[in-house]
């Protein structure tokens, strides 16, 4: 299977797996669920989702923990749980209190398609749900490995990564940020959430502690170099083909790699953050898929 081939896979087993789970939900058609279906289901590379299944997939070739079903659907239900906390932070983000952004994915933003009332809530509920399919038996049987996922996915998400970057985001609209600052305000923003999709991949998959640690330094370069590529895209990608609003981070005056260094250094940066996370799991056989993932961060147009 080519690249394209298995991401285009992954994004349709996990798209289904999202589907299965609002599906066995108590009450699956409330205006709420249809919110947050709405945000879950609308499109999206499912970067997130294909992290978790490739390091679980690695993870699993390089020691086999359980039988390959109940692997491949542990891994899936890991990967609807990130694409949910991502969507999440996506609905929030487009909230008028914080980038005001009418378009996402193509389609009108979540509270623009229902109302801002419903948008947080679509947002505080899918961050629960995520909790609950990471913390289910259908997981993973072992509770200790649903403990760390949960564990991982709450510091990745909260006031030292997504949640805390997301403040100083704000703060980046009034305030000149250093380098050093930038890097740390796009490291938890961004770089959180797909640090801890990686490693709950490589948890599920049953990763041993050296292939964590490889995988922990692949996933905090590909973070920050894939958030340095989102803000390239917002200063000079096709509005059309991203499906968002382009140029709002200059309208806003937000401090970021391209406000800082210029287009040229912040591409360069992006390239030399990217050959190290490949080096960092070069040594794994079985490491393609991951690479071109990250290779595809920096060089996707959408
Ligand atoms: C956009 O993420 C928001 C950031 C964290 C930079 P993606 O570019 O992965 O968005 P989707 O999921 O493909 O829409
Ligand atoms: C979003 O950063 C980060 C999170 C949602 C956590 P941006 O505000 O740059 O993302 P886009 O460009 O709207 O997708
Ligand atoms: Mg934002
Ligand atoms: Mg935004
Ligand atoms: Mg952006």
């Amino acid at each position: 299977m080519s690249f394209a081939e298995q991401l285009a896979a992954d994004a349709q087993a996990t798209a289904v797996t999202i589907t299965d789970i609002f599906a066995q939900q108590e009450t699956p058609a409330t205006r709420l669920e249809q919110a947050m279906l709405y945000a879950t289901m609308n499109g999206g590379k499912r970067l997130r989702a294909a992290l978790v299944l490739g390091a679980a997939r690695l993870a699993a070739t390089d020691a086999p923990p359980e039988p390959v079903e109940k692997a491949n659907l542990g891994g899936l239900r890991v990967a609807a749980a990130l694409e949910m906390m991502h969507a999440y932070s996506l609905v929030h983000d487009d909230l008028p209190a914080m980038d005001d952004a009418a378009t996402r994915r193509g389609k009108p933003s979540c509270h623009i398609a229902f109302d801002e009332v419903t948008a947080i809530l679509a947002g505080d509920a899918l961050q629960s749900l995520a909790f609950e399919v990471l913390a289910d038996i259908q997981t993973h049987s072992d509770p200790v490995v649903r403990a760390r996922l949960v564990s991982n996915l709450a510091i990745g998400s909260g006031s030292s990564g997504m949640a805390g970057g997301q403040m100083l985001d704000l703060e980046a609209e009034t305030k000149t940020f250093s380098l050093d600052e930038t890097k740390r305000m796009q490291s938890m923003k961004t770089g959180a959430l797909i640090r801890s999709a990686v490693a709950c991949g490589g948890i599920v998959g049953g990763a041993d502690d050296r292939l964590l640690a490889a995988l922990d330094e692949f996933s905090r370069d590909l973070g920050l170099a894939f958030q340095i590529a989102d803000d390239l895209l917002d200063h000079d990608g096709d509005q059309a083909l991203l499906g968002k609003p382009t140029g709002q981070d200059e309208v806003r005056g937000k401090s970021s790699f391209v406000s800082l260094l210029g287009q040229e250094d912040a591409r360069h940066a992006a390239a030399g953050l990217i050959d190290h996370a490949l080096a960092a799991i070069a040594p794994w056989a079985g490491a393609g898929y991951l690479q071109h993932l990250a290779n595809f961060a920096i060089t996707r147009k959408s």
